[in-house]
């Protein structure tokens, strides 16, 4: 542990909002940051909810928020975006420079947390994914001037447990939420296509499926952990005049490349719309 680091075991943390983000991270506390279960508390509005993270998990539940931001040091603002300004309005007046604040609430930009809550305040907005689920999330990290180096460092902590974090500036968080944020659900589409080749050319679906999803995977994990460009490795496995040149020159034909920025682009434009209130 280097200087400056926060010693995990001695703090308590609170999610408010016990949905399936909440879910995703606590499992990461417990079991990648031995973080004891009693030092962590979910609150939820469905009584069925607290239950279930009581009984799987061993942690506290309660639905008193502003009860669970006394009790803790770090708390995560983990309700949907639109349920975000009345819980802020209830627990603003326990939130004091002893608090760190994480949000994952899409679409809600620092200067709207830092003015529900005190002006010093120490807050950390993180835009995660889906995959935090199964723990290859993709999250961008963007912390208040207020945030401390260690808070920063703790929160990039947490979020490497449940996939990767990088720290990007709060005005590039629209576009992590139309890259990492709505790129699941681009990469399903890729999948279900390549499926669907395999299909049309003899293979059933579940091998098909199968074939391609561990295809996709395989080729991230080489992007990873070589860290060559994907054009370099794309060259690595195309033979002159062989199957994967013929295949490329189909993806070109169709303007895949184009297609993909395009989609990031539009996904980034429409979390900017959302967050100005247009519909
Ligand atoms: N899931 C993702 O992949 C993902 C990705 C990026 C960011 N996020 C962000 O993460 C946040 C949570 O998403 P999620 O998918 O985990 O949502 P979720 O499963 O709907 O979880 C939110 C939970 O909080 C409860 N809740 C509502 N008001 C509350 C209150 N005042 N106090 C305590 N609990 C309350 C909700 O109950 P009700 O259902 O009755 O309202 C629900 O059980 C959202 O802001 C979302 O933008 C999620």
């Amino acid at each position: 542990m280097s200087q400056g680091e926060t010693v995990i075991e001695n703090l308590r943390f609170a999610f408010l909002g016990g949905g399936n983000m909440a879910e995703a991270l606590i499992k990461g506390l417990l079991t990648g940051l031995a973080v004891p279960p009693r030092h962590v508390v979910a609150t939820d509005v469905i009584r069925e909810r607290c239950g279930y993270l009581h009984e799987t998990y061993g942690i506290c539940t309660s639905n008193d928020n502003p009860q669970a931001v006394r009790d803790s040091e770090v708390i995560f603002l983990a309700v949907k975006p639109q349920t975000v300004p009345t819980l802020l309005e209830a627990i603003a007046p326990d939130v004091n420079r002893g608090k760190l604040i994480v949000s994952i609430a899409a679409g809600i930009p620092l200067s709207t947390l830092q003015c529900a809550l005190a002006d010093d305040s120490r807050i950390v907005r993180v835009m995660p994914n889906t995959p935090a689920l199964v723990l290859a999330g993709a999250a961008g990290i963007s912390p208040s001037p207020t945030a401390t180096p260690a808070d920063i460092a703790l929160v990039e902590r947490i979020f490497n447990v449940v996939g990767r974090a990088t720290v990007v500036s709060d005005s590039l968080m629209d576009t992590v939420t139309g890259l990492s944020g709505s790129g699941p659900a681009f990469v399903f589409a890729l999948i279900e296509g390549l499926s669907d080749g395999g299909v049309l050319m003899g293979l059933d679906r579940p091998t098909a499926t199968m074939l391609a999803a561990q295809t996709v995977l395989g080729a991230a994990k080489m992007v990873l952990e070589t860290g060559k460009h994907p054009g370099e490795l794309k060259d690595m496995v195309t033979s002159p005049a062989g199957t994967t040149i013929a295949g490329m020159q189909a993806l070109e034909d169709g303007g895949l490349r184009g297609l993909m920025m395009a989609a990031v682009r539009r996904a980034t434009e429409r979390s900017q719309e959302l967050g100005r209130g247009l519909k």
